[in-house]
C-alpha cells in the first residue's frame, strides 16, 4: 500500500529550549538532538528570550516579538520543546511564550502542531514533573503530543560535549530512538490531521 502524507519529508522542527540561560544544559541537549536528527527533519531554533511579558491588552497590537515566535511556529510541520523544570513545572519564560503563542482567541499558532517534549536535569527527576505540566497546558492549546517515547534525561557533567556529542552511549542511543520516534510521529499527525 502506497502511503501519502499531507507534505512530504523533509519536515521542518522548530526547536523551543525552555531556559535562556546561555550555560544552558537544555540548550545543550536541544544542540545535540539536531545532530542526531533523521534526514527527514530539518531542525532549527525558536528563540523566546526576547519576547516581552504577555499583556492581553496588547492581543489588537502584537509585538513583532511575538508575531515573528507566531509565524516561525505556524512555518513549522512541528515543535520539539527541551525544557528545565522550574519548582515542579516549566520555566516562567516558555509559559510566555506559549501564551503569546496561543493568542489572540481563534489565532492559535500551536493547534494542530506535533509536540515532542525532552528535558534534562542534573536531578533524577529528569524533569517529569515539569514535562506533565507542560503537556497538560499543550493539550489545552490543542497541539498533538507525543506521550511514547518519554525522554526524562538525567544530566551528569558533561553529558553533552563541546562538539554536541552525546557523551553517554546508552542516552546517545536512546535520543536517538527518541527522534526516530518523533519522525515517526509527525508523519503520522500530518497523514491524518488536516493542517489547513
Ligand atoms: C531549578 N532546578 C530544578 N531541578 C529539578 O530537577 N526540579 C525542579 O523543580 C527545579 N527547580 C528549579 C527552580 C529554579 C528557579 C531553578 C533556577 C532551578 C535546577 C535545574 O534543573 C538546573 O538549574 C538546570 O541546570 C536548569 O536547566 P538549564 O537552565 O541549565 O537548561
Amino acid at each position: 500500500m502506497t502511503e501519502t502524507y499531507h507534505h512530504e519529508p523533509p519536515y521542518r522542527i522548530g526547536v523551543i529550549v525552555g531556559s535562556i540561560a546561555a550555560s544552558s544544559i537544555n540548550r545543550r541537549l536541544a544542540r545535540a538532538l539536531m545532530a542526531l536528527a533523521p534526514e527527514s527533519l530539518e531542525c532549527s531554533f525558536i528563540e523566546i528570550d526576547r519576547l516581552p511579558l504577555y499583556d492581553r491588552e496588547r492581543d489588537d497590537a502584537f509585538p513583532e516579538e511575538a508575531t515573528a515566535l507566531k509565524e516561525a511556529i505556524e512555518g513549522s510541520d512541528g515543535l520539539i520543546i527541551v525544557t528545565p523544570e522550574y519548582n515542579r513545572s516549566i520555566p516562567g519564560t516558555l509559559k510566555n511564550a506559549i501564551d503569546w503563542a496561543s493568542r489572540p482567541g481563534g489565532s492559535n499558532s500551536l493547534t494542530r502542531v506535533p509536540v515532542g517534549v525532552v528535558g534534562t536535569s542534573p536531578s533524577a527527576i529528569g524533569t517529569a514533573v515539569g514535562q506533565q505540566h507542560l503537556k497538560s497546558i499543550l493539550s489545552y492549546c490543542n497541539a498533538p503530543l507525543m506521550n511514547e517515547i518519554e525522554a526524562f534525561i538525567q544530566y551528569p557533567d558533561g553529558l553533552v560535549d563541546d562538539d554536541d556529542r552525546i557523551t553517554v552511549e546508552s542516552t546517545r542511543e536512546f535520543l536517538a530512538d527518541w527522534m526516530r520516534a518523533y519522525d515517526g510521529f509527525v508523519r503520522r499527525v500530518l497523514t491524518v490531521v488536516p493542517q489547513d
